[in-house]
């Protein structure tokens, strides 16, 4: 099957109460390990790419990668999607060159500029068969030079929701609920909790919506602890309890984001390797093992977390 829209995929997860999984992708192994756990688990999935990912391995080595991964897994619906869309400039880039959905994040600038410049990108899409994401709230955390405070950082509020879906006829709306990115989420000590009385409210407001949940990473302790065990500094790690993704799956949310998690997989696995053969130097002999831990802590998302195996 071709690259698809997440339409279908939404609709689908939105009637039956799970997520679509949406991986950030940045070299073959990591597109590897992704598609060939969905394949076997049969769900559909979204291959994002965000904007440093093409400044790091080019857009069309990126396009590429993934329309090999369509072929090798004919079976399951992929979706190739822009995370993080800056500009108008960068949507069109993404949409002219293949892909099925972007999201435009306008959502540092004030309520009316956002709804502006997503409504731009919003008719360009459309005009050309492309889905569009906007985001309305602002996330903590770090995403290219992107870096929210936890003061700047805001919910949702859902109040906006409407007018916003209304005015710019985008696809898909990501919210703040208390999730941000990266692997320092939420404070030691502390009781991570997500605001689901927001999600409810937007929920309310959009009926038959679908909402996107970023910064949705877990941050699982056995690969912090294999980094920080193998050279590495990662104290105070902590991600956003898997539970809750579960409980936000079988709501309104419909795309679930999870970038951290992979990186941190692949780094904990190239760590321990390295620790254990320090003379080795062959490449493939330690991304084998790390493609192969990214694909079981995928396949454990797509069967414990987002309820997606076996929808394709
Ligand atoms: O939200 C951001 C994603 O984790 C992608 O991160 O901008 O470092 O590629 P990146
Ligand atoms: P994490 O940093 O929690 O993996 O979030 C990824 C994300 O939201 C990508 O847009
Ligand atoms: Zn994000």
């Amino acid at each position: 099957m071709p690259l698809v829209t997440t339409t279908e995929m939404f609709k689908k997860a939105y009637d039956g109460g799970y997520a679509i999984g949406a991986f950030n992708v940045n070299n073959m192994e990591i597109v590897q390990a992704i598609t060939e756990a969905c394949r076997e688990e049969k769900a559909p999935v979204i291959l994002q790419v965000s904007k440093g990912a093409r400044a790091y391995a080019n857009h069309t080595y990126l396009v590429k990668l993934v329309e090999a991964a369509v072929i090798e897994c004919p079976e399951i619906p992929v979706a190739l999607h822009l995370d993080h869309g800056d500009s108008f400039e960068t949507c069109k880039s993404c949409i002219d060159g293949g892909f099925t959905s972007v999201m435009i994040d306008a959502s540092s600038k004030p309520f009316a500029e956002n709804i502006e410049i997503t409504r731009k990108v919003v008719e360009y899409a459309h005009d050309h068969g492309v889905v569009v994401e906007a985001e309305l709230g602002a996330l903590a955390g770090v995403e290219d030079e992107v870096n929210v405070s936890a003061e700047d950082s805001h919910y949702t509020r859902p109040e906006e929701v409407e007018e916003f879906v209304a005015k710019t006829g985008c696809d898909s709306l990501a919210i703040a609920i208390g999730t941000s990115h990266g692997a320092y989420k939420f404070k030691p000590g502390t009781n991570p909790q997500l605001r689901f009385d927001i999600l409810e409210e937007v929920s309310k407001k959009l009926p038959n919506f679908p909402i996107v949940l970023h910064g949705s990473s877990s941050v699982p302790q056995e690969y912090v602890k294999m980094v920080n065990e193998n050279g590495g500094k990662m104290p105070g790690a902590i991600g956003v309890p898997e539970e809750q993704l579960r409980h936000a799956a079988e709501l309104s949310v419909c795309k679930i984001n999870i970038d951290s998690d992979l990186r941190l997989a692949m780094t904990g696995t190239i760590r321990k390797f390295f620790n254990e053969h320090p003379d080795k130097f062959d490449p493939r002999e330690y991304l084998k093992p790390a493609r192969a831990n990214i694909k079981e802590l995928v396949r454990h998302k797509l069967v414990d977390v987002l309820g997606c195996a076996g929808k394709a």
